[in-house]
């Protein structure tokens, strides 16, 4: 390995192989695919075969695959893809208690080797495991985050556009709150290069939009019998980018609230920015009432999750 930065994958599956063939392609760093030793051969094969496509592409990056823990000390950057993902009927929450006990081990392991470094949580239910992530490694907050508005963001981005007749990459949308049933939609932050997106659809179109977003996670776990994998790499790839590149951007993370929108000890998907000191500031935005409520009502879901987790 290199001097390059260090990109630790916790959990070689189907997200942890997108997102080490995403940082490779966008060399980020060099990249270490980790998981339980049963799927080693898994995660060096995918570590060798995306070396061998570096030479088809023409990119530079060190990947290798590993059970041992010790490989992944120092690591700048770890994404965390550890634990089941939903089957057909499942819920995130039913994944609750099989992920947690995954999550706190993977985070005691984190907590010795790698010291210093920015760690994105991608399982689920996820802000539940992103709050047990930074109880146990005992990291700052501002170093431990969440990736789910990025992705339902870019869900409602799209259905959006199909709406309308635009080109996606024309819409601006925002879902904040947890990653489950109560996500919400922020009507008065969608637009259209600029133009408030309610002047441009109906009211119900609006909220059959919104339900669909919703329902995002499961429309595609209903079509393919497991969660999707490609656009939640390239959300969290995005933030890990947002770190190492210093770049500032504001988008919806699960962030630690100590106070703000009037949540205290809380993971929930808020706008922050995310630039080289990890969430550098959560951003307040003013929100309508109706907007606000719902805020408070997928906070109250939250909470009760994290206090399940807790009697755990
Ligand atoms: P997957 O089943 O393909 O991969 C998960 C990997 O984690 C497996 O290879 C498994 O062996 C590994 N693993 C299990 N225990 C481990 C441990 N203790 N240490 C290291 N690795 C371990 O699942 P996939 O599709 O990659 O999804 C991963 C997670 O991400 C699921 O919990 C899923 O629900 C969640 N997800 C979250 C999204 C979000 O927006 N936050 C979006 C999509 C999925
Ligand atoms: C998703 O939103 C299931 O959380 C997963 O695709």
């Amino acid at each position: 390995m290199s001097q390059r930065k260090k990109i630790a994958l916790v959990g070689a599956g189907n997200i942890g192989g997108e997102l080490a063939a995403l940082a490779a392609r966008q060399e980020l760093g060099d990249v270490w695919l980790f998981d339980i030793p049963e799927k080693l051969g898994v995660a060096q094969g995918k570590a060798l075969d995306l070396e061998q496509n570096g030479a088809v592409l023409g990119y530079d990056a060190a990947i290798r695959g590993t059970a041992n823990w010790d490989d992944l000390a120092g690591a700048d950057v770890v994404i965390v893809t550890a634990g089941i993902p939903r089957k057909p009927g499942m819920s995130r929450d039913d994944l609750l208690g099989i992920n947690l006990k995954i999550i706190r081990s993977v985070a005691q392991n984190l907590r010795t080797r790698c010291p210093d470094a920015f760690v994105i949580v991608v399982s689920n239910p996820l802000d539940a495991m992103v709050y047990a992530m930074k109880e146990v490694t005992g990291f700052p907050p501002e170093r431990v985050v969440g990736m789910a508005g990025v992705l339902d963001s870019a869900r409602l981005q799209l259905f959006l556009a199909q709406a309308v007749g635009v080109a996606v990459k024309d819409v601006r949308a925002m879902v904040l709150g947890g990653h489950g049933d109560t996500m919400v939609p922020v009507p008065s932050y969608c637009t259209i290069n600029g133009i408030p997106v309610r002047q441009l659809l109906s009211a119900d179109k609006l909220a059959a939009i919104f339900e669909r977003t919703r329902n995002g996670g499961a429309e595609v776990v209903k079509l393919m019998g497991t969660s999707a994998y490609y656009a939640p790499a390239a959300s969290a790839i995005q933030m890990a980018r947002a770190f190492l590149h210093d770049e500032k951007r504001l988008i919806p993370c699960a962030a630690f609230l100590r106070g703000e929108y009037g949540y205290q000890d809380l993971y929930i998907g808020v706008p922050v920015i995310l630039g080289g000191k990890g969430v550098e500031k959560v951003v307040e935005i003013a929100l309508e009432p109706v907007e606000k409520q719902m805020l408070d009502n997928s906070a109250k879901a939250v909470r009760e999750l994290i206090e399940a987790s807790k009697r755990l």
